[in-house]
């Protein structure tokens, strides 16, 4: 695997790749990496012929107030990861490199990013969109892959795709749990033990309400019941617990024939952890 921190180093592998006639994935990544990243690779090398994986933590989609001075850093481990797995290419540029004095453009989506997480942390998706259709444009790639984990940005993601006609695919991969149904997270490393026991009563919540809903009962009620089982267990504040549109994001107060997706965000300790899962008529 080959390390690269430069563009025009960037550039020249990709063209190396191309001139082989490999399809290629990219696999956009803060690091810090864990089994719900690995499965992006793996699931790219499935397939491409050549995996990209980027580690950048982007400042632009962090708020003053949030965790980008402390959010983990590890990359060797990470590049030891990445090796064993097989991608071909660690994508590691500096701050500097992506964002070099007199940098000013943002790419702002409307809609599906101006609910739930967009409203709860302003400019974040921008950010996001900003630093993903960078990456895009550096690697070129056939194919993109992202978690289903955070289901808000890879809605956003598949728009941004779509709208500015980027001519590759956008891959969703579902969600890589523990064995206790948590979804992975760096951000679990900041919960304390008994915080990580009591986080699992979102995934618990979050599937209860799913299956309710499916099987036909009142959605407010099932909302409902799941909010007061994330206060019981200690999770303060509960941001959203909310049914949506899967594509659009925008509420919805009965399954029809679009697919619909029970999405949640809420604080436990340190940790604001997010969650999301298909609803399905029963
Ligand atoms: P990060 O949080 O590092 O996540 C990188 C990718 O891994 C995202 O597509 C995310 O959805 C996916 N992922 C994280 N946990 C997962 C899990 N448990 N199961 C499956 N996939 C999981 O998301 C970002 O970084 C950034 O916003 C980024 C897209 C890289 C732009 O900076």
């Amino acid at each position: 695997m080959q390390i690269i921190r430069e563009l025009a180093a960037l550039r020249g592998a990709v063209a190396d790749l191309r001139a082989e006639g490999k399809r290629i994935a990219l696999v956009p990544t803060m690091g810090a990496l864990h089994e719900g990243h690995m499965a992006l690779v793996a699931e790219g090398l499935r397939r491409a012929d050549a995996v990209v994986a980027s580690i950048f933590v982007n400042p632009k989609q962090f708020a003053p107030s949030e965790d980008f001075g402390h959010y983990p850093r590890r990359e060797r481990a990470d590049a030891q990861l990445l090796e064993k797995a097989g991608c071909t290419i660690l994508w590691a540029p500096a701050v500097e490199t992506m964002y070099p004095e007199g940098f000013e453009t943002n790419i702002s989506i409307s809609g599906v990013s101006e609910v739930l997480d967009g409203a709860a942390r302003p400019g974040h998706f921008d950010g996001v969109a900003t630093v993903v259709l960078k990456l895009i444009n550096q690697v070129a790639p056939d194919v993109a892959l992202f978690g289903e984990k955070d289901w808000q940005q890879l809605a956003i993601l598949r728009r941004l795709a779509t709208d500015l006609d980027l001519g590759l695919e956008i891959v969703g991969v579902p969600t890589v749990r523990d064995d206790q149904g948590l979804a992975l997270s760096s951000r679990n490393a900041y919960l304390m033990e008994d915080e990580l026991a009591r986080a699992r009563a979102l995934p618990r919540a979050l599937g209860e309400a799913a299956a309710a809903i499916g099987r036909g009962e009142p959605i407010e009620g099932a909302l409902a019941t799941a909010i007061a089982r994330l206060a019981e267990a200690g999770f303060d504040p509960i941001d959203y617990v909310t049914l949506r549109d899967a594509e659009t994001l925008a509420s919805i107060d009965q399954l029809g024939d679009r697919p619909a997706r029970l999405l949640a965000a809420a604080r436990m300790g340190a940790a604001r952890l997010i969650d999301n899962l298909p609803v399905v008529a029963a």
